[in-house]
């Protein structure tokens, strides 16, 4: 398989990320076929916070992710590492703490947050195992984390349609038609190699979070995973 395009530094995601800024969430809305919506409201009720919490959304990008918990009174904090998606961001959202950073180096002190989550985030960060060892550190002792992100279809025969044919055709149909194809062929090769649902729960279990569980929607083309830091 060619991984070329997934061989990025993190500088390489972050500016590929400033590009796709501007179109970031319609894009989104078209490849989802309207299903990101239901997924992300899905995830805040797993987070299930409330106000006068503090809730850290990491990879937030342009806050998207982080609206529903600012809507509801809830603190949150939208951390991102391309300044793009936070330009474009803070434009749509200024009452949102939209704060720069690195997801294998977070800028909060230890046990400063209720809840961390991270929706479609965690796949592009270099080092994702480290990413879940910091979000540990900076959330409070019983606290949760929430990590949404694209899976394995449960059902075989789908499984075997969605990654050897769709996710090898998008990269294809990418740099035929896409204006910025690269973002295309990186999200279809991102997404054919990330772990399956038990092993990104495996993962959360070695970086020291407790009570893993996992729930698959969409078929599996989304999970939802959760655990709490041990008291
Ligand atoms: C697909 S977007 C998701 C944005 C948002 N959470 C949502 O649900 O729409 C992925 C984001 O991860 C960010 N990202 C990737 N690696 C990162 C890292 N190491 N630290 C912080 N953000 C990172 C990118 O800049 C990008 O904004």
């Amino acid at each position: 398989m060619n991984r070329a395009s997934l061989e990025k530094r993190p500088e390489e995601v972050a500016a590929m990320f400033d590009d796709v800024a501007p179109k970031y969430d319609i894009v989104n809305d078209i490849l989802s076929m309207g299903q990101a919506r239901r997924w992300r409201r899905i995830v805040v009720d797993a987070v299930g916070a409330v106000p006068g919490q503090r809730v850290l959304d990491l990879a937030a990008g342009t806050g998207t992710s982080s609206e529903p918990y600012a809507d509801a009174g809830i603190q949150v904090v939208a951390c991102d590492f391309s300044v793009g998606m936070l330009k474009v961001g803070k434009r749509r959202r200024p009452d949102i703490d939209f704060v720069a950073g690195d997801a294998t180096n977070l800028p909060f002190a230890d046990n400063s947050f209720n809840a961390s989550t991270i929706s479609f985030g965690l796949r592009n960060v270099i080092d994702p195992k480290k990413a879940l060892r910091e979000m540990l550190r900076v959330t409070k002792p019983g606290g949760k984390i929430v990590v949404a992100e694209f899976s394995q279809p449960t059902f075989a025969p789908f499984r075997t349609v969605y990654t050897e044919y769709l996710m090898r055709a998008l990269p294809a149909v990418a740099r035929k038609t896409a204006s910025n194809p690269e973002a295309y062929v990186y999200l279809a090769e991102s997404i054919r190699v990330w772990p399956n649902q038990d092993e990104l729960a495996h993962w959360l279990t070695e970086a020291g979070w407790g009570n893993v569980a996992y729930r698959n929607l969409s078929g599996g083309i989304v999970a939802i995973h959760r655990a709490t830091k041990p008291a």
